[in-house]
């Protein structure tokens, strides 16, 4: 991964002083807190020009091209959504059977091409590190929708932004992740932004799902408290956002583990007695069954939202690595 400006072609002089210009993002931890600071500025002010107009012409003549190998409907409708509000174009490629990618193309020679036609790339692969071999190969910003089980950046940002708009702030929260913390790429992007607010971890999963030690170990370096349960009730008391996982099926070596672990953890209106009154409940979505249709309508679940707020991240970023924020 390259973090210099790629493109030498500056259509613009003054584009050069944008501090994210041409760079990719691959990893959460490309970003300090004032850069979390600036992202959440801009995606305000994206939000307030949804709101006012819809769409403008700020990424006009500027083109995305959305390479899904995993499925996706939020993150890749949320990019595309967020390239057209801003006047750009999507070339869009969710169905890799049909690219030459089925003709045994290499990751690298796929992106050469659409960088050939785009301005910037985002990718979403079932292969840990894939985004930063794309970003290698590319002269255009790449960013990361989703690598494996490494890392899921844009989602991680969103997840910040929607706890700074839900909430005010960051700083001092504890918050608690339940679910598959091996496999779930959100939540090894989200602790490791977390950390940089002096966030309270807990990380609530089964014993075969637990966070992984290399993020665990990584965190604690940086002094972050983190505590692991098998169980919600010891930390749900004190959660000020209770951020809940899928169990990640497709990731799982066989059916029979998957079996196992699945319905560990069932978010409801029950157990939701248990939370305070300002804790919010989130979820990168899909969900299969780990919250309850029946806490949909509590105010706290602000997993619905948090889906919108990605939209304005995703704009705001889009904008940063063009030049044009
Ligand atoms: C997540 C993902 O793809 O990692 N979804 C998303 O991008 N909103 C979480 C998941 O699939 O469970």
């Amino acid at each position: 991964m390259r973090t210099t400006v790629k493109s030498p072609h500056l259509p613009f002089g003054d584009q050069r002083t944008a501090p994210w210009y041409g760079k990719d993002i691959i990893s959460i931890k490309q970003f300090s807190r004032s850069d979390l600071e600036y992202i959440f500025a801009v995606a305000h002010e994206m939000r307030v020009m949804v709101e006012r107009v819809g769409t403008f012409d700020l990424l006009k003549g500027k083109i995305l091209a959305n390479l899904f190998y995993e499925p996706s409907t939020r993150t890749s409708s949320s990019f595309l959504a967020a390239m057209e509000r801003l006047g750009g174009n999507v070339i869009s490629i969710s169905e890799v059977r049909y690219s030459s990618v089925a003709k045994g193309e290499s990751l690298p020679d796929t992106v050469r091409t659409l960088e050939c036609y785009a301005d910037v790339i985002v990718i979403r692969h079932p292969e840990l590190g894939s985004a930063a071999i794309a970003a290698q190969a590319a002269r255009k910003p790449v960013i990361n929708a989703g690598d494996g089980v490494g890392e899921h950046p844009t989602q991680a940002l969103l997840d910040a932004f929607t706890i700074h708009e839900e909430l005010g702030n960051l700083e001092n929260l504890t918050v608690t992740m339940v679910g598959d913390l091996k496999y779930g790429r959100t939540v090894h992007s989200l602790s490791r932004l977390l950390s940089l607010y002096n966030a309270k971890l807990h990380y609530v999963s089964p014993e075969a799902l637990r966070m992984p030690p290399e993020i665990i170990a990584e965190l604690e370096a940086k002094g972050v408290s983190q505590t692991e349960h098998r169980t919600l009730d010891k930390a749900l008391w004190e959660t000020d956002v209770l951020y809940v996982t899928r169990v990640q099926r497709e990731r799982f070596p066989s059916e029979d583990v998957y079996e196992s672990v699945k319905g560990a953890y069932v978010i409801n209106a029950e157990v939701m007695k248990g939370a305070k009154p300002r804790t919010i409940v989130m979820h990168p979505l899909p969900r299969v069954n780990e919250i309850s249709v029946d806490f949909d309508d509590d105010p706290r679940a602000a997993y619905f939202r948090q889906m919108e707020y990605g939209l304005y991240v995703r704009m705001a970023l889009l904008a940063m690595v063009l030049g044009k924020a």
